[in-house]
């Protein structure tokens, strides 16, 4: 059964760890994450962008591909499937349609618009059990067209849209969505500082996991992240699996075109990723 993501996250903010949020594309993507947070007994959360939500095929496609796999894989750690980057219009929908999390991104809004909106989709996210995360600053780079400047996150703002009862928080903190560039300043450390002595005991959310080096996440655990988002880094592994695959021309040996045998080199990678990803946040046994 989905859970909302309030309680796993308290408990890590609570414990110093950070649960993944791993963003999903197809079934593929989604048997490879249950699987791989099953083995490790961990909580996990499965992100669907609006995008994502779109290709494969709607928001009910996925709940009910979701609560299939639950189910006949015998999925027993805490799984929330959470709405990523949402628009207010998709964040209902998605709390219509069966998810248990969703985040309302109104970043882009200023901030008096941000809590108008944020408080009226945090009463109807909670009337039916669902968590709901807020943005404030903005996560730099480009995901399936959410397009971020990348500025930090002012504590003083947090503070005011944590006080309108969200379960948790994506402060910008000089994260970016995909690759970092050569030239990256690295995460601002003092702006999440400051935002977690504004913020308390909300657990904190990190976006653009992809690519942020081993020491970095475990500081940001430190001062307060309970939730690290990670799209980028599955789709990559996924891909370089499945062009070695082909380059070493095994989809032309035997059946090695049916997309059971051309697809698994890909999902074992993404597996690999997320492996790595649980044990660096300190999720592993945690369920
Ligand atoms: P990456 O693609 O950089 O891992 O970012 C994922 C993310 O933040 C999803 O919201």
């Amino acid at each position: 059964m989905l859970v909302s993501a309030t309680e796993m996250l308290k408990k890590a903010k609570a414990g110093h760890y950070a649960v993944g949020q791993f963003n999903i594309n197809n079934l593929e993507w989604t048997k490879a994450i249950l699987a791989t947070a099953q083995e490790l007994n961990s909580p996990v959360i499965l992100g669907v962008s609006e995008g994502a939500g779109k290709y494969m095929g709607g928001y009910d496609v996925v709940v009910g591909m979701v609560n299939g796999l639950i189910k006949d894989q015998n999925i027993t750690v805490p799984v929330a499937l959470h709405l990523d980057h949402g628009s207010y219009d998709h964040c209902y929908k998605c709390i219509e349609a069966g998810f248990s999390s969703v985040m309302f991104d109104g970043s882009h809004y200023p901030i008096d618009e941000n809590v108008a909106k944020t408080t009226e989709l945090v009463a109807a996210a909670h009337a039916k059990g669902v968590s709901i995360e807020a943005e404030v600053g903005s996560i730099g780079g480009e995901e399936d067209g959410v397009v971020g400047a990348g500025e930090c996150a002012d504590p003083m703002e947090c503070k005011a849209i944590a006080d309108l009862g969200v379960d948790f928080l994506a402060a910008g903190i000089g994260n970016i969505h995909g690759k970092y560039p050569e030239n990256w300043a690295g995460l601002s450390f003092e702006t999440l500082a400051a935002v977690q002595e504004q913020t308390g005991d909300l657990p904190l959310v990190l976006h653009g996991g992809t690519g942020i080096p081993a020491d970095m996440i475990k500081k940001a655990i430190e001062l307060g992240v309970a939730k690290i988002n990670v799209n980028t880094e599955c789709q990559l592994a996924f891909a370089e699996a499945t062009r070695k695959y082909i380059e070493a021309g095994k989809d032309l040996e035997g059946k090695g075109f049916d997309p059971r045998k051309l697809l698994a080199p890909g999902a074992e990678a993404i597996k690999a990723t997320v492996k790595e990803k649980m044990e660096l946040f300190g999720s592993v046994n945690k369920a």
